[in-house]
């Protein structure tokens, strides 16, 4: 991955945003967290080494195969933008790929998964990040994308939940993606329409319809206990919520857990 090859990208669109590449680092998030950012900006590393995912899991990456990025957008000032960044970025990123591979099956997967042909192929993690000298709140959103690479951890696997397993682009298409290029598409994509997040029934209806989940079965795993719940899904909420109906006709409405479709 080439500094000078994204960067020639964004001036050449005249889009305004910064370019922070680190050939190494830890967590592009952490990162950004750490460091004072100039928003609009965008943290990229082709070797990120102690990636994280969400519920505190790891995020493997292999260095020069695939997107790890952090984007820093400005006009957000307020945690209350949390849950409609989040599905905004899926929407960004469902798009993107969308268009650069209409051959695969791309769908979004609650909370923040980016499935192709029904396996992991990214996940978004936006965090909140609080600065004390500015007595202020905003987000950051990483995103990290399998693009090219072939080979993942065992432990990652699963044979119960399909959806559980990653995958690649390459893996799924079969072909090489420049991840400049891709990187850059998903950059402007993100900024050129981010005025979208003032109109949240809109990036919701996206959401909802990428993802495919509304009216099906599934089995929930709740975060706190492991807990399976079997029911249909009624409905995904602007709060972040997932609204379940079960057999009995109740409805429960989670905010951390993980979906998987009943076959
Ligand atoms: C998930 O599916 O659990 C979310 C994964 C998010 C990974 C990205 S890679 C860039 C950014 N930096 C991190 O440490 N994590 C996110």
């Amino acid at each position: 991955m080439k500094e000078s090859k994204i960067q020639d990208y964004i001036t050449k669109s005249g889009l305004s945003c910064n370019l922070v590449f680190l050939s190494e680092v830890d967590s592009t998030n952490d990162f950004a967290k750490k460091n004072v950012i100039s928003p609009p900006s965008v943290i990229i590393s082709p070797f990120q080494k102690k990636g994280r995912g969400r519920l505190n899991n790891r995020w493997y990456s292999e260095p020069e195969k695939n997107i790890t990025m952090t984007i820093v957008p400005d006009r957000i000032r307020s945690e209350k933008d949390f849950c409609i960044v989040n599905y905004y970025a899926g929407v960004v990123i469902y798009n993107v790929l969308a268009n650069e591979y209409p051959e695969l099956k791309v769908a979004l997967k609650w909370p923040n998964d980016i499935m192709i042909n029904g396996k992991k192929a990214g996940g978004i993690l936006t965090e909140v990040v609080k600065r004390k000298d500015f007595n202020d709140s905003s987000l950051i959103i990483g995103i990290g994308l399998n693009v090219n690479q072939e080979e993942f951890p065992e432990e990652l696997k699963s044979i119960k939940y399909k959806s559980r397993n990653p995958t690649s682009i390459l893996l799924e298409s079969g072909k090489q993606s420049e991840l400049e290029d891709l990187a850059y598409k998903i950059i402007k994509e993100f900024f050129v329409f981010f005025d979208a997040i003032y109109c949240p029934e809109r990036i919701l209806y996206l959401w909802k319809k990428f993802s495919e989940l509304v009216g099906k079965e599934v089995e929930f795993i709740k975060t706190d206990n492991n807990e399976a719940f079997k029911g249909k899904v009624l409905d995904i909420e602007c709060d972040g919520a997932i609204v379940l109906l079960n057999d009995s006709g109740e409805k429960f409405k989670f905010f951390s857990g993980e979906v998987h479709l009943i076959y």
